[in-house]
């Protein structure tokens, strides 16, 4: 900084508190798929950057806080009526877990549904790689083969899945952070990987009283705070961007007329933004849309499942019906 005195005359000097412009640590595809986010007239980056190191260990943070009810709900559902699903879904089957992450939530119903292939299937084969081997020593007798895939788009299964008859599962509500149309898309490609005799097991967030919503997704002690801003961090690592986690705050709010949550950060003050490659103005109060959470009803939902081709034949719920978990086949 050259003048102090001729810098405090300029209405806006963000350089002074913004680190410089780093190395972008990104791919070329994904730094140009930020800089479009960023540039769009509503800026929006995708929710799959909310998850480096730091992102992961704080949304595990997150299923553990009061407020986020939609984690021990839906626990607490498999838990009541765990044998129900299984009856449904009945034993020997393949299992296939979308989003597997961890692999937790399905081995923790290995005893009840009792699959004799477990294929869990996420983005990050080292993150899944773990998990297996740890849950190779535990159940011995289920065969697992790990699936590194996108599920953005249509996807096929390789022929190590075999053809026994297929059961997927969705937990955790993830459906929701599609948008409607998407999710439709979705369980479109899911059905097509089905087969006449296989099913869906699904947990879905339902739509609930405002201040419930609200509160799930900013938390009193701000660890959703922190989540939403570190995604701020993580594209300065991949885009070699200098935002100031400092200039901007996380929003959450329950938009009734999309029936979603949506997140954003908001500029707490005008800045430029730089990336490798590209810059943006942000005034005062303008926002990056970082996620939605649609939620349903169990009405919205059965419809949902029916334009792709399901038919629900189970639905599970807690007693106060804050959650879901409903189970589908495929329709005639
Ligand atoms: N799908 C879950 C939900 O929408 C988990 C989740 C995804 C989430 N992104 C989030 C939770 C961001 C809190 C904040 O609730």
């Amino acid at each position: 900084m050259t003048s102090s005195r001729s810098a405090a005359m300029r209405v806006v000097e963000p350089e002074a508190n913004q680190p410089a412009v780093g190395a972008a640590h990104g791919d070329s595809a994904t730094i140009a798929e930020i800089g479009a986010g960023l540039l769009a007239p509503q800026a929006a980056v995708s929710p799959k950057y909310f998850y480096d190191g730091m992102g992961s260990k704080l949304f595990e943070a997150i299923t553990e806080l009061p407020e986020y009810y939609p984690t021990r709900t839906e626990a607490a559902i498999f838990a009541a009526h765990g044998a129900d699903m299984a009856a449904c879904t009945g034993p020997g089957m393949t299992l296939l877990d979308l989003g597997a992450g961890n692999c937790a939530k399905a081995a923790s119903l290995f005893p009840l549904l009792q699959p004799k292939h477990y294929v869990p299937i996420d983005i990050s084969r080292d993150f899944l790689n773990g998990a297996v081997e740890r849950l190779r020593q535990r159940f011995p007798h289920i065969e697992m083969t790990p699936l590194a895939l996108d599920l953005a788009g249509p996807f096929a299964l390789p022929p190590e899945v075999g053809h026994e008859r297929r059961q997927f599962f969705y937990p955790g509500s993830s459906i929701g952070n599609f948008t409607p149309r998407e999710a439709v898309n979705f369980l479109r490609h899911v059905r097509e990987n089905i087969g006449a005799d296989g099913g869906l097991l699904i947990g879905v967030d339902l739509v609930k009283d405002h201040g419930v919503l609200n509160a799930a997704y900013d938390d009193a002690i701000g660890v959703t705070a922190a989540f939403n801003l570190n995604m701020l961090r993580h594209l300065n690592h991949l885009a070699g961007a200098n935002f100031d986690v400092t200039l901007w705050r996380h929003i959450a709010f329950f938009n009734a007329a999309e029936s979603r949550i949506e997140m954003h950060l908001e500029a707490l003050e005008a800045q430029t933004v730089r990336w490798s490659g590209g810059e943006r103005a942000f005034a005062r109060g303008e926002r990056i849309h970082t996620e939605n959470s649609y939620k349903y009803t169990r009405e919205s939902f059965t419809a949902l499942l029916a334009e792709a081709g399901f038919r629900v034949d189970g639905v599970w719920t807690d007693a106060a019906e804050w959650f879901a978990v409903m189970h589908a086949r495929v329709a005639e």
